[in-house]
C-alpha cells in the first residue's frame, strides 16, 4: 500500500475507536500501597486538591509533525482516553480494611491529605479475596473465599466482575497484589484447555495471581500486573487474551533503581563505555518489603530486575564492553523507612584504553508516589486498547513496556528495555492508531 494509502487506512481506524462514553470500572487486586496512594491520588486530583504528577496520561505532550509545526497536545486530548471523573473503583484484599484504613497503615500519604478525602476512601471496601499462602508465604489472609476448587474460585471472581459490571461501563483489572514466590511455566499453562483442566484439578502451577488474570480474560476485561509474578506470561492466558480481545501487558511497575537503570545503561552503550560491574542494593520497610525479604518472592523479584541490563547491554554484540558484567541486586527488609525506599547503585565502568571509572547512584525515593501514577496510566492505556480495532485482538500491548519492569513480547521477540525506545514505541503507536505520521527524528528536511 502506498503510504498515501495508509495514512487513509489509519485515519479510518482512528475514527473506529470507540468514544471513552460513560463510567471505566477499575479493578484493583490488592488494596495496598501501591492502590491507595493511586485510589486517593485520583480522587485529589479530581478535587483540584493536587496535580497529577509522574503519569504521562495526564501531564503527557505528543509532537505532531514537523518540529516548525509547533503542534504538541497533551495526550489525553489528542487519544479518546477515559476522563478521571469517570473512573469508578473497586478491588478486592485479604484484609477487610476499607481504603481510607490501609492508606493510612501504608503512611504514604499524609495525615493531613487522608483526612479530606477520607469520606470518600471509607466508601471502597475490599471483597473477599482468592488466596492461598503457599504463594506468598508472609501473609496470613482473612478475608478470603473459599470454594471447592480453583475452577469455583475463579467463578467467583467471574460472579464479582459481572455484578460490577451492571454499574460501570467498561471494565480493567490491575494486580497490584503482594508478589508471589517464583514460579516457571508448567505443562498445565500451555493451552487454554489444559489451564481450564488444571484449574478443576487445583492444580499447583496455578497461583492466584493467575486465577484473577484467567477471570478478567475470560470476561473480555483487560489485565495489567504491577508485580513480578509469571501470572499472564503464559501461553494459555496470552491465547484467551486474543480471544476474548481482552489486552494484556508486561509486568512489575518499573520505578525506582530498575527505571534508573534502564536510563544509565543506554547511555553508556550509546557511547561504548564498558561495564564490568553493577551492585544495587536496597533499604525498604513497607509490607511488600516484608513480603520480598522470603526468599521465594525476593526470587521472583530478582529475576525480574536482573533482566534489564543484559538485553540493554548485548553481550553478545559487545563482547568487549558488556561480557564479563557482574550483576548483583539485594533488597534489605527494613522498617524504620516504610515506604520510603533508598537505593544504591555502585557501577564500576571503563573507558578508553579500559581505564576504569565509578559512578554511584543514591536514589531516595518513595516507592508508591512512583507506582500510583503508571498503575493510573496502565489503566487508562489499557482501556484505550480494549476501544482501539488494530489494538484489541493482538493480546500483548508491547508499547505499555515502558511502564514495565519486565515487558512482555511475542513468542521469539527480545524485550525492548530501553526507557527513550520504549517512550518512542509508546507515542508512536498513539500516533499510528490516530493516523497520524509516526516521528523517525530523521529530519534531514530542514536542510533541504
Ligand atoms: N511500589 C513500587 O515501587 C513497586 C514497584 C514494582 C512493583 N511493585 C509491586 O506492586 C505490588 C504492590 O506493592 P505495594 O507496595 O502496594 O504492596 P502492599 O503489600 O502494600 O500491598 C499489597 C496488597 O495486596 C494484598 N494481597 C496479597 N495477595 C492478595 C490476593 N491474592 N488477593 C488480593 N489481595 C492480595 C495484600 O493484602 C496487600 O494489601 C507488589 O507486588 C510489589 O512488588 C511495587
Amino acid at each position: 500500500m502506498s503510504a498515501e494509502g495508509q495514512r487513509g487506512q489509519q485515519a479510518a481506524d482512528a475514527s473506529k475507536i470507540a468514544p471513552a462514553k460513560g463510567k471505566l470500572g477499575v479493578m484493583v487486586v490488592g488494596l495496598g500501597a501501591v492502590a491507595t496512594t493511586m485510589i486517593a491520588g485520583v480522587e485529589a486530583v479530581r478535587r483540584g486538591l493536587a496535580k497529577p504528577i509522574g503519569s504521562l496520561t495526564q501531564m503527557g505532550t505528543i509532537r505532531l509533525g514537523k518540529r516548525t509545526d509547533n503542534k504538541s497536545p497533551l495526550i489525553k486530548d489528542f487519544v479518546p482516553l477515559a476522563d478521571l471523573n469517570d473512573v469508578v473503583f473497586t478491588g478486592w484484599d485479604i484484609f477487610e480494611d476499607n481504603v481510607y484504613e490501609s492508606a493510612a497503615h501504608a503512611q504514604v500519604l499524609d495525615k493531613e491529605t487522608l483526612a479530606q478525602l477520607k469520606p470518600y476512601l471509607e466508601t471502597i471496601k475490599p471483597l473477599p479475596a482468592v488466596f492461598d499462602q503457599y504463594y506468598v508465604k508472609r501473609l496470613h489472609g482473612t478475608h478470603v473465599k473459599t470454594g471447592k476448587n480453583k475452577k469455583d474460585l475463579a467463578n467467583q471472581l467471574i460472579a464479582d466482575i459481572q455484578a460490577f459490571k451492571k454499574t460501570v461501563d467498561r471494565v480493567v483489572m490491575i494486580w497490584c497484589g503482594s508478589t508471589e514466590i517464583f514460579m516457571e511455566p508448567a505443562a498445565v499453562h500451555q493451552s487454554i484447555e489444559a489451564f481450564e483442566k488444571g484449574l478443576e484439578t487445583d492444580d499447583i502451577g496455578i497461583p492466584p495471581s493467575q486465577i484473577y488474570a484467567y477471570a478478567a480474560l475470560s470476561e473480555g476485561v483487560p489485565f495489567a500486573n504491577g508485580a513480578p509474578n509469571l501470572t499472564v506470561d503464559i501461553p494459555a492466558l496470552i491465547e484467551l487474551s486474543k480471544k476474548n480481545a481482552a489486552p494484556i501487558c508486561g509486568k512489575d511497575f518499573k520505578t525506582g533503581q530498575t527505571f534508573m537503570k534502564t536510563v544509565l545503561a543506554p547511555a553508556f552503550k550509546a557511547r561504548m563505555l564498558g561495564v564490568s560491574g553493577w551492585f544495587s542494593t536496597n533499604i525498604l520497610g513497607n509490607r511488600d518489603g516484608e513480603v520480598l525479604d522470603e526468599p521465594q518472592s525476593f526470587k521472583t523479584k530478582e529475576e525480574s530486575k536482573l533482566g534489564s541490563l543484559d538485553y540493554i547491554f548485548q553481550p553478545e554484540l559487545y563482547p568487549d564492553l558488556y561480557k564479563n558484567i557482574y550483576h548483583k541486586i539485594r533488597i534489605n527488609y527494613y522498617p524504620p523507612r516504610g515506604d520510603e525506599k533508598e537505593a544504591w547503585d555502585n557501577i564500576d565502568i571503563f573507558g578508553w584504553l579500559g581505564y576504569p571509572m565509578q559512578i554511584k547512584v543514591n536514589f531516595l525515593c518513595r516507592d508508591s508516589i512512583l507506582a500510583a501514577p503508571i498503575a493510573l496510566d496502565l489503566v487508562l492505556f489499557l482501556d484505550l486498547a480494549k476501544r482501539t480495532p488494530s489494538l484489541r485482538s493482538i493480546g500483548i500491548q508491547e508499547w505499555l513496556s515502558f511502564y514495565l519492569k519486565s515487558p512482555q513480547t511475542a513468542a521469539g521477540l527480545y524485550p525492548e528495555h530501553d526507557l527513550f525506545i520504549q517512550s518512542m514505541k509508546l507515542k508512536n503507536t498513539l500516533r499510528h492508531i490516530m493516523g497520524a505520521d509516526l516521528i523517525t527524528h530523521l529530519g534531514l528536511e530542514y536542510y533541504d
